[in-house]
Protein backbone atom coordinates (compact mmCIF):
# COMPACT_ATOMS: atom_id res chain seq x y z
CA UNK A 1 0.00 0.00 0.00
CA UNK A 2 1.38 3.53 -1.07
CA UNK A 3 0.25 6.28 0.44
CA UNK A 4 1.66 8.47 -1.78
CA UNK A 5 2.29 6.09 -4.73
CA UNK A 6 1.83 9.91 -6.92
CA UNK A 7 4.40 11.75 -5.59
CA UNK A 8 7.72 13.04 -6.66
CA UNK A 9 10.46 10.38 -5.82
CA UNK A 10 14.20 11.64 -6.06
CA UNK A 11 16.71 8.90 -5.26
CA UNK A 12 13.97 6.17 -4.36
CA UNK A 13 12.75 8.59 -1.32
CA UNK A 14 9.56 10.07 -1.93
CA UNK A 15 9.74 14.67 -1.64
CA UNK A 16 7.75 15.81 1.65
CA UNK A 17 7.81 12.20 3.24
CA UNK A 18 9.57 11.67 7.22
CA UNK A 19 9.31 8.17 7.87
CA UNK A 20 9.40 6.26 4.64
CA UNK A 21 9.12 1.91 4.40
CA UNK A 22 9.44 0.57 1.42
CA UNK A 23 8.56 -3.26 1.05
CA UNK A 24 10.08 -3.87 4.10
CA UNK A 25 10.34 -7.29 5.67
CA UNK A 26 11.77 -8.64 8.97
CA UNK A 27 12.94 -11.96 10.10
CA UNK A 28 14.38 -12.20 13.50
CA UNK A 29 17.76 -14.31 13.45
CA UNK A 30 17.18 -17.86 13.14
CA UNK A 31 13.26 -18.11 11.98
CA UNK A 32 12.22 -18.99 8.76
CA UNK A 33 8.74 -16.61 9.18
CA UNK A 34 9.20 -13.75 9.35
CA UNK A 35 7.61 -11.03 11.74
CA UNK A 36 6.53 -8.35 9.50
CA UNK A 37 6.07 -8.69 5.76
CA UNK A 38 5.69 -6.50 2.78
CA UNK A 39 5.15 -2.97 5.05
CA UNK A 40 5.27 0.52 3.12
CA UNK A 41 4.37 3.23 4.40
CA UNK A 42 4.95 7.05 4.42
CA UNK A 43 4.18 9.91 6.72
CA UNK A 44 4.14 13.60 6.18
CA UNK A 45 6.69 15.74 7.88
CA UNK A 46 5.24 16.30 11.57
CA UNK A 47 2.45 13.26 11.18
CA UNK A 48 1.02 11.91 14.05
CA UNK A 49 0.39 7.77 12.73
CA UNK A 50 -1.24 5.64 14.67
CA UNK A 51 -0.87 1.58 14.24
CA UNK A 52 -3.71 -0.69 15.93
CA UNK A 53 -3.14 -4.92 15.76
CA UNK A 54 -3.62 -7.50 17.71
CA UNK A 55 -0.79 -8.87 19.71
CA UNK A 56 2.21 -10.28 18.89
CA UNK A 57 1.31 -8.71 15.32
CA UNK A 58 4.45 -6.95 14.69
CA UNK A 59 3.79 -3.25 16.33
CA UNK A 60 6.92 -3.17 17.88
CA UNK A 61 9.12 -4.71 15.32
CA UNK A 62 7.82 -1.86 13.39
CA UNK A 63 9.07 0.54 16.23
CA UNK A 64 12.19 -1.32 15.82
CA UNK A 65 12.90 -0.49 12.16
CA UNK A 66 11.78 3.07 12.38
CA UNK A 67 14.75 3.65 15.46
CA UNK A 68 17.32 1.55 13.37
CA UNK A 69 17.18 -1.11 16.05
CA UNK A 70 16.89 -3.35 13.78
CA UNK A 71 17.57 -3.40 10.19
CA UNK A 72 15.31 -5.05 7.10
CA UNK A 73 15.72 -8.64 6.32
CA UNK A 74 14.63 -6.64 2.80
CA UNK A 75 13.53 -3.30 1.88
CA UNK A 76 14.18 0.04 2.83
CA UNK A 77 13.51 2.29 5.55
CA UNK A 78 14.42 6.29 5.25
CA UNK A 79 13.76 8.59 8.37
CA UNK A 80 14.20 12.22 7.26
CA UNK A 81 15.14 11.63 3.89
CA UNK A 82 18.12 9.31 4.91
CA UNK A 83 18.61 5.62 5.14
CA UNK A 84 18.56 4.24 8.66
CA UNK A 85 21.45 2.10 8.79
CA UNK A 86 21.68 2.40 12.63
CA UNK A 87 20.37 3.54 15.99
CA UNK A 88 18.91 7.17 15.63
CA UNK A 89 19.26 9.70 17.88
CA UNK A 90 16.92 12.22 17.14
CA UNK A 91 14.29 9.85 18.47
CA UNK A 92 12.64 10.17 21.72
CA UNK A 93 10.42 6.73 22.98
CA UNK A 94 7.84 6.00 25.87
CA UNK A 95 6.36 2.77 26.30
CA UNK A 96 3.21 0.80 28.29
CA UNK A 97 5.24 0.50 31.91
CA UNK A 98 6.97 4.02 32.63
CA UNK A 99 10.57 3.14 32.83
CA UNK A 100 11.97 5.60 34.95
CA UNK A 101 15.25 5.00 37.17
CA UNK A 102 14.14 4.38 40.84
CA UNK A 103 17.29 5.97 42.89
CA UNK A 104 17.24 9.53 40.41
CA UNK A 105 14.25 12.32 41.31
CA UNK A 106 11.71 12.80 38.49
CA UNK A 107 13.88 15.90 36.96
CA UNK A 108 16.92 13.53 37.17
CA UNK A 109 14.63 11.43 35.48
CA UNK A 110 14.18 13.78 32.62
CA UNK A 111 17.30 15.43 31.85
CA UNK A 112 18.92 11.27 31.63
CA UNK A 113 18.46 11.70 27.54
CA UNK A 114 20.60 15.02 27.72
CA UNK A 115 23.34 13.08 29.90
CA UNK A 116 23.73 10.36 27.24
CA UNK A 117 22.65 11.96 24.14
CA UNK A 118 25.22 13.93 21.22
CA UNK A 119 25.39 16.87 20.70
CA UNK A 120 23.61 17.59 24.38
CA UNK A 121 26.37 14.82 26.27
CA UNK A 122 28.89 16.88 25.91
CA UNK A 123 28.51 19.85 27.45
CA UNK A 124 26.03 18.83 29.71
CA UNK A 125 27.80 20.00 33.20
CA UNK A 126 28.26 23.45 31.68
CA UNK A 127 24.84 24.10 30.61
CA UNK A 128 22.87 21.94 33.44
CA UNK A 129 21.06 25.22 34.33
CA UNK A 130 19.96 25.99 31.00
CA UNK A 131 18.71 21.87 30.85
CA UNK A 132 17.06 21.93 34.16
CA UNK A 133 15.39 25.34 33.25
CA UNK A 134 13.59 23.66 30.30
CA UNK A 135 13.13 20.12 32.34
CA UNK A 136 10.77 22.31 34.69
CA UNK A 137 9.20 24.39 32.02
CA UNK A 138 7.87 20.67 30.16
CA UNK A 139 7.21 19.12 33.92
CA UNK A 140 5.21 21.80 34.13
CA UNK A 141 3.02 21.98 30.77
CA UNK A 142 2.37 17.81 31.67
CA UNK A 143 0.92 19.28 35.00
CA UNK A 144 4.00 17.98 37.66
CA UNK A 145 4.68 21.53 38.84
CA UNK A 146 6.28 20.73 42.32
CA UNK A 147 6.97 17.02 41.49
CA UNK A 148 10.81 17.19 40.19
CA UNK A 149 12.64 16.55 43.18
CA UNK A 150 10.08 13.56 44.43
CA UNK A 151 11.19 10.19 43.44
CA UNK A 152 9.09 7.70 41.21
CA UNK A 153 7.66 6.16 44.20
CA UNK A 154 6.59 9.00 45.36
CA UNK A 155 4.22 9.56 42.10
CA UNK A 156 1.17 7.91 40.79
CA UNK A 157 1.36 5.44 37.85
CA UNK A 158 -0.02 8.08 35.69
CA UNK A 159 2.32 11.05 37.01
CA UNK A 160 5.34 8.54 36.25
CA UNK A 161 4.17 8.27 32.45
CA UNK A 162 4.19 12.20 32.19
CA UNK A 163 7.44 12.55 33.49
CA UNK A 164 8.33 9.79 30.86
CA UNK A 165 7.19 11.40 28.55
CA UNK A 166 9.00 14.41 29.29
CA UNK A 167 12.02 12.38 29.56
CA UNK A 168 11.10 11.21 25.74
CA UNK A 169 11.11 15.10 24.27
CA UNK A 170 13.36 16.63 26.44
CA UNK A 171 16.38 16.53 23.98
CA UNK A 172 13.35 17.67 21.50
CA UNK A 173 13.24 14.69 19.15
CA UNK A 174 12.09 15.32 15.83
CA UNK A 175 10.20 11.87 16.46
CA UNK A 176 7.96 10.53 19.18
CA UNK A 177 7.47 6.89 19.77
CA UNK A 178 4.88 5.63 21.67
CA UNK A 179 4.41 1.88 22.57
CA UNK A 180 1.14 1.43 24.22
CA UNK A 181 2.15 4.61 26.84
CA UNK A 182 -1.04 4.70 28.38
CA UNK A 183 -1.70 0.88 28.52
CA UNK A 184 -1.75 0.84 32.11
CA UNK A 185 -4.03 3.94 33.07
CA UNK A 186 -7.18 4.15 34.16
CA UNK A 187 -9.77 5.42 31.18
CA UNK A 188 -9.43 9.33 33.17
CA UNK A 189 -5.99 9.51 33.63
CA UNK A 190 -5.35 8.40 30.29
CA UNK A 191 -8.07 10.89 28.62
CA UNK A 192 -6.02 13.76 30.36
CA UNK A 193 -2.67 12.49 28.88
CA UNK A 194 -4.46 12.47 25.28
CA UNK A 195 -4.82 16.12 25.85
CA UNK A 196 -1.28 16.55 27.12
CA UNK A 197 0.33 14.62 24.19
CA UNK A 198 -2.24 16.69 21.63
CA UNK A 199 -0.74 20.12 23.58
CA UNK A 200 2.85 19.20 22.80
CA UNK A 201 2.15 18.06 19.44
CA UNK A 202 0.34 20.56 18.54
CA UNK A 203 3.15 23.12 19.45
CA UNK A 204 5.99 21.30 18.40
CA UNK A 205 5.12 19.52 15.62
CA UNK A 206 7.15 16.47 15.52
CA UNK A 207 6.44 13.31 14.19
CA UNK A 208 4.73 10.81 16.10
CA UNK A 209 3.99 7.29 15.80
CA UNK A 210 1.64 5.81 18.32
CA UNK A 211 1.19 1.88 18.90
CA UNK A 212 -1.61 1.15 20.66
CA UNK A 213 -4.75 -1.49 21.62
CA UNK A 214 -7.63 0.82 22.23
CA UNK A 215 -8.96 2.39 19.27
CA UNK A 216 -10.60 5.51 20.54
CA UNK A 217 -7.07 6.79 21.24
CA UNK A 218 -5.83 6.10 17.67
CA UNK A 219 -9.41 8.37 16.65
CA UNK A 220 -8.63 10.73 18.98
CA UNK A 221 -5.28 11.49 18.24
CA UNK A 222 -3.96 10.46 14.92
CA UNK A 223 -4.05 12.39 11.74
CA UNK A 224 -3.70 8.81 10.25
CA UNK A 225 -4.68 4.99 11.68
CA UNK A 226 -2.63 1.77 9.96
CA UNK A 227 -4.64 -1.77 11.05
CA UNK A 228 -1.69 -4.43 10.68
CA UNK A 229 -2.86 -8.12 10.25
CA UNK A 230 -1.81 -10.93 12.27
CA UNK A 231 1.77 -12.12 12.46
CA UNK A 232 3.24 -12.08 9.62
CA UNK A 233 2.38 -8.14 10.34
CA UNK A 234 0.97 -6.53 7.24
CA UNK A 235 -0.51 -2.97 7.03
CA UNK A 236 -3.83 -4.20 5.90
CA UNK A 237 -5.97 -0.63 6.05
CA UNK A 238 -4.82 2.32 5.96
CA UNK A 239 -7.39 5.12 7.26
CA UNK A 240 -6.77 8.63 7.61
CA UNK A 241 -8.18 10.47 9.87
CA UNK A 242 -11.74 12.65 8.61
CA UNK A 243 -12.02 14.34 12.35
CA UNK A 244 -11.28 18.17 12.40
CA UNK A 245 -8.65 19.50 14.47
CA UNK A 246 -8.52 20.94 17.28
CA UNK A 247 -10.07 18.16 18.90
CA UNK A 248 -11.53 17.89 22.77
CA UNK A 249 -12.24 15.12 24.87
CA UNK A 250 -16.21 16.41 23.43
CA UNK A 251 -15.88 14.90 20.33
CA UNK A 252 -14.87 11.12 21.16
CA UNK A 253 -18.96 11.40 21.83
CA UNK A 254 -19.97 12.49 18.18
CA UNK A 255 -21.68 10.70 15.73
CA UNK A 256 -18.35 10.80 13.55
CA UNK A 257 -15.86 9.72 16.22
CA UNK A 258 -18.01 6.62 17.02
CA UNK A 259 -18.50 5.55 12.82
CA UNK A 260 -14.65 6.16 12.74
CA UNK A 261 -14.17 3.53 16.00
CA UNK A 262 -16.58 1.53 14.61
CA UNK A 263 -15.18 1.05 11.36
CA UNK A 264 -11.42 0.38 12.78
CA UNK A 265 -13.13 -2.17 14.98
CA UNK A 266 -14.40 -3.76 11.72
CA UNK A 267 -10.94 -4.12 10.73
CA UNK A 268 -9.64 -5.74 13.31
CA UNK A 269 -12.44 -8.26 14.05
CA UNK A 270 -11.76 -9.29 10.16
CA UNK A 271 -8.16 -9.50 10.89
CA UNK A 272 -8.50 -12.03 14.01
CA UNK A 273 -11.15 -13.93 12.52
CA UNK A 274 -8.80 -14.77 9.68
N1 LIG B 1 13.83 -10.31 19.69
C1 LIG B 1 13.03 -11.20 19.11
N2 LIG B 1 13.49 -12.38 18.65
C2 LIG B 1 12.69 -13.27 18.03
N3 LIG B 1 11.38 -13.07 17.80
C3 LIG B 1 10.85 -11.91 18.24
C4 LIG B 1 11.64 -10.91 18.91
N4 LIG B 1 10.84 -9.87 19.20
C5 LIG B 1 9.62 -10.19 18.75
N5 LIG B 1 9.62 -11.40 18.16
C6 LIG B 1 8.46 -12.07 17.51
O1 LIG B 1 7.99 -11.23 16.46
C7 LIG B 1 6.57 -11.18 16.43
C8 LIG B 1 6.10 -9.73 16.55
O2 LIG B 1 6.45 -9.25 17.84
P1 LIG B 1 6.17 -7.76 18.30
O3 LIG B 1 6.79 -7.60 19.64
O4 LIG B 1 6.60 -6.85 17.23
O5 LIG B 1 4.57 -7.78 18.39
P2 LIG B 1 3.57 -6.65 18.92
O6 LIG B 1 2.59 -6.40 17.82
O7 LIG B 1 4.34 -5.50 19.44
O8 LIG B 1 2.81 -7.40 20.11
P3 LIG B 1 2.16 -6.79 21.46
O9 LIG B 1 0.88 -6.11 21.05
O10 LIG B 1 1.86 -8.02 22.29
O11 LIG B 1 3.15 -5.87 22.09
C9 LIG B 1 6.08 -12.08 17.57
O12 LIG B 1 5.71 -13.31 17.03
C10 LIG B 1 7.30 -12.22 18.48
O13 LIG B 1 7.32 -13.49 19.09
MG1 LIG C 1 4.56 -4.65 21.36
Amino acid sequence: MNAVADTPVKDGVVADTFVDFREVFLAYDNSDECAVEDISLQTRPGEFIAIVGPSGCGKSTFMKLATGLKAPTRGTVHIAGQPVTGPLKFVGMAFQAPTLLPWRTTLDNVLLPLEIVEPYRRTFRKDRDKHVERALALLKTVGLDGYADKYPWQLSGGMQQRASICRALIHEPKMLLLDEPFGALDAFTREELWCVLRDLWTERKFNVILVTHDLREAAFLADTVYVMSKRPGRIVARRENPLPRPRDIDITYTEPFSALVHELREHIGRVRST
